[in-house]
């Protein structure tokens, strides 16, 4: 492939988003990735987490996990990128099996999903003959493949009550579960998994930063554990929150979640300060411009779900994309 030069809207976005020297040198590297998904007919799919060169720059599309599982089987483009997570490129691979699907870094991977096995899901349905099985997305293939129906921080609740029952089975995040169980009457059966990021938060650094500003609202990420959650003024998945920032303009704000979404709403919201307790994911740290750049001119990491696992997964996504939120 030649490099023409180009008039990069990739590049016309970061300007006010990243100081114009650092536009500068990223340039190059921005307009090659806009060439390679002219060359491939792809797009890029970004989480809220990624850092703003990546957000602003060169995502087509972003948003939370329930977001991205939509546009990933709406898409028409061929390659679909995945600027998140492993979890989050299984899924798009899912719901989209002729696409090919790219994860920049093998290594991104989620210590939710890394909690649980298809093995376990069996001995869990022993242990509870005929409760459903409600999964969040934030698991393996395989995981979905042994559930019943998945679900996102940004639909559990609505998830759950879809079900018509009165105990499901939640897993893997034990702390989303016991929220969950905060906002409806079905009975939730947990699994002890947690988040490595959310799970750091304590509900005594949030009381010292409203002891130090007061009026500060307090927004958190329903993976955070629930005496974090009890000084929340509002809970949300990543949209969510980025929502909440958008239409009720707080003076000053902590976004109990990971560290790079703050940088990403604050572009667009300058009147509000951010007060950031800065905990980052070092999975969703791993993706840059430089393999976002590789995935596409080397078509590597091609993410592969064995057909089987694939299809049964597919109807729990599936079921879960079906919900009204
Ligand atoms: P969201 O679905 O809210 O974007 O969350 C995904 C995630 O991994 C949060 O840590
Ligand atoms: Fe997984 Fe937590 Fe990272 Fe989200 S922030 S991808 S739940 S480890």
């Amino acid at each position: 492939m030649t490099l023409a030069s180009t008039d990069s809207r990739s590049i016309e976005r970061l300007r006010g988003v990243l100081p114009d020297v650092e536009i500068a040198a990223l340039a190059p590297l921005i307009e090659e990735i806009d060439e390679w998904k002219r060359e491939r007919n792809a797009v890029v799919l970004a989480h809220n987490y990624m850092t703003p060169d990546i957000f602003h720059g060169v995502a087509d599309l972003k948003g939370d996990s329930l977001a991205l599982a939509h546009m990933a089987a709406a898409t028409d483009a061929d390659v679909i990128v995945m600027a998140g997570v492993h979890f989050m490129a299984e899924t798009a691979k899912i719901v989209n099996e002729a696409k090919t699907v790219l994860i920049p870094d093998l290594r991104a991977g989620c210590s939710l999903a890394e909690s649980i096995t298809g093995a376990d899901i069996r001995l869990l349905r022993e242990r509870y003959p005929g409760v459903p099985v409600v999964t969040y997305v934030n698991t393996s293939a395989e995981v979905k493949a042994e559930s019943d129906i998945c679900c996102t921080s940004g639909n559990a609740v609505q998830v759950v009550e879809s079900l018509g029952v009165d105990r499901v089975i939640f897993l893997p995040d034990q702390y989303l579960g016991r929220w969950v169980a905060t906002q409806t009457d079905v009975d939730i059966i947990l699994w002890e998994g947690s988040c490595e990021v959310h799970e750091r938060f304590t509900a005594e650094e949030l009381r010292v930063y409203r002891g130090t500003h007061p009026g500060i609202q307090i927004i958190a990420h329903p993976e955070c554990p629930p005496d974090v959650l009890a000084e929340a003024d509002f809970v949300g998945s990543t949209s969510g929150m980025i929502n909440w920032v958008k239409s009720e303009r707080p003076k000053q704000v902590v976004m109990v979640t990971e560290c790079s979404m703050a940088d990403n709403v604050a572009v667009e919201t300058p009147d509000v300060e951010f007060v950031k307790p800065c905990n980052l994911c070092p999975h969703m740290k791993r993706i840059t411009l430089e393999n976002i750049r590789d995935s596409m001119r080397d078509m590597k990491h091609a993410v592969t779900v064995d057909p089987a696992v694939a299809g049964r997964a597919r109807l729990a996504v599936e079921r879960m994309l079906e919900v009204q939120v």
